[in-house]
């Protein structure tokens, strides 16, 4: 059967302009063994407990799956300290940061974002008519949180923070996010996207309940793809206010959380799991450290991090040094003429990192 051309369909004319999502590219096939570095995955296979409950939800696949996914829900409210209703799920944060979109932000409005950062935002707020406004981030690869509030205007209607900022890896204080938060108008809504914040060292990761709890306008973005490894099953969530919460649900995907999805995230959950969880976190965090530590002794001056990731600010020679990595086994993520990102994994592919970043400099 051929594809017909359907010339006359009417395509929102937004979307001529749109990037397109770059995924993390795959190892090629051609007889090297690579490590795949270039997606934030987690090294580790799922729990045993949670693969477990993933499996046994699948005997009832043959039924929609719960669509208030209460169970899941009433655990993440207990742990937010919310109510169940408070928590908006969908088919991974990002589908929630689309559903934020969708609810806030009408042809022409504004979404304030830091640039460099995760690279679906310009994609979800053009996507909906939006006006996407990057504002680039210091030499650092940090947030420019002077410039952010300087970006905002009346047709502002959601600011997205993210911290660890993918992919540059420094992080944002309590005293930062307050000080930028009371620059803003109490109509402007100013999510924090936390994808990574397993990863922080917990001594001073952001304050981010007190924070929600102060400010009706803050919205929490949170997944289960990084250090619980469910990336693959596609699961995330939202602490909302309640009004906002609402308005999330009248947007969102029906079902958009599946049965194993929920299943797995609540397995999560377990305190035992949890335990696991934590080890995983401390182990990227110690590799990290190493990794960090043996670039610095080659010389190279790197953003802090605290993601499950490294970034080397390369500019023009990005993609020169993602072909050089590639050769020699390691795949990496390389953003235009920017820099060049690559996840701590397993030991091997961090050894490999180093003795690839090592070779770079000694050519
Ligand atoms: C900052 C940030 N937010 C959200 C996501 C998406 O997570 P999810 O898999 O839950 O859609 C990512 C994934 O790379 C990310 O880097």
């Amino acid at each position: 059967m051929s594809a017909h051309p359907a010339e006359n369909i009417l395509l929102r004319p937004a979307l001529e302009n749109l990037p397109a999502y770059v995924a993390g590219k795959p190892a090629a096939d051609d007889g090297i063994h690579r490590y795949k570095v270039s997606s934030n995955e987690s090294p580790f296979p799922p729990v045993q407990a949670v693969r477990e409950a993933a499996i046994a939800s699948l005997e009832q696949t043959h039924r929609y799956p719960d669509a208030a996914a209460q169970e899941l829900r009433d655990a993440l409210g207990r742990e937010h300290g919310v109510e169940a209703s408070q928590i908006c799920l969908s088919t991974g944060s990002v589908a929630v940061s689309g559903d934020l979109v969708r609810a806030l932000v009408g042809e022409g409005d504004e979404v304030v974002f830091a640039w460099r950062s995760f690279e679906a935002y310009p994609i979800l707020v053009g996507s909906h008519g939006g006006v996407p406004v990057p504002v680039p981030l210091t030499e650092d690869g940090e947030h420019d949180l002077e410039a952010m509030a300087v970006a905002i205007t009346e047709r502002t209607r959601l600011i997205l923070l993210c911290t660890p900022n993918n992919p540059t890896g420094p992080s944002l204080s309590t005293d930062q996010v307050e000080e930028f938060l009371a620059r803003v108008p109490d109509h402007v809504v100013v999510a924090i996207d936390e994808a990574y914040r397993e990863f922080h060292d917990p001594a001073t990761v952001l304050g981010t309940a007190g924070i929600f709890r102060r400010h009706g306008n803050v919205v929490l973005l949170r997944t289960f793809s990084k250090l619980q490894g469910l990336a693959g099953l596609r699961i995330g969530y939202a602490v909302a206010h309640p009004r906002l919460a609402r308005a999330l649900g009248q947007v969102t995907v029906p079902f958009g959380a599946s049965a194993p999805a929920q299943a797995a995230a609540l397995a999560s959950l377990h305190p035992e799991v949890r335990d696991e969880l934590d080890r995983r976190a401390g182990w990227i965090r110690d590799e990290r450290s190493r990794v960090l530590r043996a670039l610095a002794e080659q010389g190279w001056e790197l953003p802090v991090s605290h993601g499950n990731f490294v970034y080397f600010p390369l500019g023009e020679r990005s993609g020169e040094f993602t072909e050089f990595a590639d050769a020699r086994g390691l795949v990496l993520r390389a953003y235009g003429a920017d820099g060049v990102r690559a996840t701590i994994a397993e030991q091997e592919a961090n050894d490999r990192l180093i003795q690839i970043a090592g070779a770079w400099r000694e050519r």
